[in-house]
């Protein structure tokens, strides 16, 4: 399969190019990768997907959020998840669904906070939800599968994010990656897959 992964050099992103490494792969990010592509501008994946031609599935892997007390967090704040987060990976499908065959997908990512909680997470929590909540209700109306991996806390991000999360279980790359790779190669569609 041809498939372009957004977000590729990050933690998640390497995971998922680890399992999808048997493809022909295309690795895309506004600063790395063998593309440069910011995915919350339409005209910018618009481009990029007239560049690449025919694709089999589109991978993200990317989105920012903020992690702050709720009691830090202003409308700005909260809004970097929906804009970075949310609609980045939104702009991919919105864009990409008009362009990518009947046969294709797209696989999103998004995080276990809107289900498990922990303290400065209310900013990828309330992404996570929406993007679970797009995937669900976009699929029935999309030719294309749609699905969203949405992890725990990766091994290899446990430096970073560890002390957010005391007592969870992290989840290897390998983990990580199968489930990028089931939704690529799968049949599923409007599901959103543990990492
Ligand atoms: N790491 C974890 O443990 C974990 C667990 C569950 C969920 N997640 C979620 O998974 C996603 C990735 O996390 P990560 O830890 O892998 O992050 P990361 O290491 O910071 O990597 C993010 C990647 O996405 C790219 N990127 C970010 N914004 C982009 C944009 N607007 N357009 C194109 N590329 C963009 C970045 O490249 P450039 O900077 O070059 O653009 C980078 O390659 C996040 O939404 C995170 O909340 C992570």
């Amino acid at each position: 399969m041809r498939i372009l992964i957004v977000g590729a050099a990050g933690a998640i992103g390497q995971a998922a190019c680890a399992a999808l490494a048997h493809h022909e792969v295309t690795t895309a990010g506004r600063t790395t990768g063998d593309i440069r592509l910011d995915m919350t501008d339409a005209g910018a994946v618009q481009a990029a997907y007239a560049r690449l031609g025919a694709l089999d599935a589109v991978v993200s892997c990317a989105g920012d959020a903020s992690f702050v007390p709720l009691k830090a967090h202003n409308p700005e704040t909260m809004r970097l998840g929906l804009i970075q987060k949310v609609m980045g990976q939104v702009t991919l499908v919105l864009v990409g669904q008009h362009v990518l065959g009947a046969h294709a997908s797209f696989t999103l990512t998004s995080g276990i906070l809107d289900r498990d909680p922990v303290p400065c997470g209310t900013g990828a929590a309330i992404a996570n939800g929406a993007l679970a909540g797009f995937v669900r209700a976009g699929a029935i109306e999309m030719r294309q599968r749609i699905n969203v991996v949405s992890p725990a806390v990766l091994e290899a991000s446990v430096p970073r994010y560890g002390a957010l999360f005391p007592g969870h279980r992290p989840v290897s790359e390998a983990e990580v990656g199968r489930a990028h790779l089931r939704a690529v190669e799968g049949a599923q569609t409007g599901q959103r897959l543990p990492g």
